[in-house]
């Protein structure tokens, strides 16, 4: 049998220019695994901060927890949902170990800022790209823009092998260090494999509008939920998932094309409204979800949306996870309005025109009262 797992690696090490890949069982494996490496490396105690947005997917926090590192936020830029860079410098301290930006919904953290803002200290940044596989900013690819990258494999991702995490980095002493992290892990058994693969099988039919009523429904297929929970294993990626990569490069083109054309509709429908609120328009961004804020004091009814396929996705601010139990003096006022207000629509490849169309329409009838005979609002 080809070594599918030698052969991604090759790929992957050529198309991000990078020397050093690993392949990893999740994003989160992937995310412990290198912040453990990192603690090594700076070989100090004291230096057990990590510092995350206050917004952000749970997995972040619980990988952090998961490395035996303590979470440290900061507040959110409403129109970007990446760190307010204005607040950053305070928060920063001697007991920073690294941070990590996570260009959320495939929106690209400004990491040149970041840089600039950390300049002579010895902080660790971890270009978390787990939602921005492909995605390009002034000639850099989303994932190799800090000392180290991931990305999630997951499903509803760019592109996915249903479970599995990629770390990539130019440093050898990173690479040196993730190697040792990793020498001992264990591999998936066969039945493990087995059902990565059936789960392949439904999830590539369940991806489609007609169907999301069972995503709705059915949390346990893990496309769309989201808890928190530091019950994840780490393991060696299989060469089944290595496997269900391959053509990777031009469906990853082809998936992002699709979903760049999709946040064009989205964008063209829903801008200029005074119901619903588009983010900053970021031409490097390829949407992973399409991020809309619905502005209002009604209720609005998450079960309903889900069955059109529009989510919630991260139910609180990161400081509100009750299992995280979070505790600091400060406010993060703008991630912990987020939840409320934000939702997220479809992107991904399967999505048709008319389904599209079809949840435009139903979102405005939803939202939007109907237009008085005469009048000339936009939508
Ligand atoms: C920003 C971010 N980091 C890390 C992860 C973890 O990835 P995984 O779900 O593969 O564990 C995710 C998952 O969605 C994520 O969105």
């Amino acid at each position: 049998m080809e070594d599918y797992i030698r052969k991604f690696r090759r790929e992957l090490r050529e198309y991000f220019q990078t020397r050093n890949v690993f392949l990893i069982s999740s994003g989160r494996a992937a995310l412990t695994i290198v912040l453990q490496a990192l603690y090594r490396i700076a070989g100090d105690d004291s230096k057990n901060e990590v510092l995350i947005p206050a917004y952000t997917c749970y997995s972040v926090p619980a990988s952090i927890v998961k490395a035996g590192l303590k979470v440290r936020l900061c507040d959110i830029d409403k129109d970007t949902l990446d760190f307010d860079y204005s607040l950053l410098p305070d928060v920063i301290s001697t007991r920073t170990l690294a941070i990590i930006p996570c260009s959320l919904f495939g929106i690209p953290s400004d990491i040149e800022k970041l840089q600039n803002i950390i300049a002579g200290k010895e902080v660790f940044v971890i270009d978390d790209a787990a939602q921005a596989m492909g995605v390009l900013i002034d000639g850099k690819l989303a994932g190799t823009r800090g000392d180290i990258g991931l990305f999630s494999l997951d499903r509803g991702k760019n592109f996915t092998t249903i479970e599995g995490g990629i770390i990539l980095t130019n440093r050898r002493d990173i690479a040196g260090q993730v190697e040792k992290e990793i020498s001992s892990l264990n591999g998936y058994t066969k039945v493990s494999q087995l059902v990565i693969l059936i789960k392949a099988i439904i999830i590539s039919q369940i991806l489609r509008p007609s169907f999301y009523w069972i995503v709705a429904n059915f949390p346990g297929l893990g496309v769309g939920g989201t808890f928190y929970s530091t019950r994840f294993s780490i393991k060696n990626m299989s060469n089944t998932q290595a496997g269900l990569a391959c053509n990777w490069r031009e469906n990853l083109t082809r998936f992002n094309l699709a979903r760049k054309e999709n946040t064009e509709y989205y964008y063209s429908e829903l801008s200029g409204s005074h119901k619903f609120q588009c983010l900053k328009s970021n031409p490097d961004a390829t949407y992973h979800r399409f991020p809309v804020y619905i502005n209002g004091e009604e209720k609005i009814d998450i079960k309903k949306l889900e069955l059109l396929g529009v989510s919630q996705r991260y139910p609180d601010s990161v400081d509100n996870i009750p299992e995280l139990e979070y505790k600091d003096e400060n406010n993060y006022p703008v991630a912990s309005s987020v939840p409320n207000e934000l939702r997220c629509l479809p992107t991904h490849p399967n999505l048709k025109k008319s389904s599209r169309q079809r949840l435009v329409q139903q979102l405005k009838k939803l939202f939007l009262p109907p237009r008085a005979p005469g009048s000339q609002s936009k939508i």
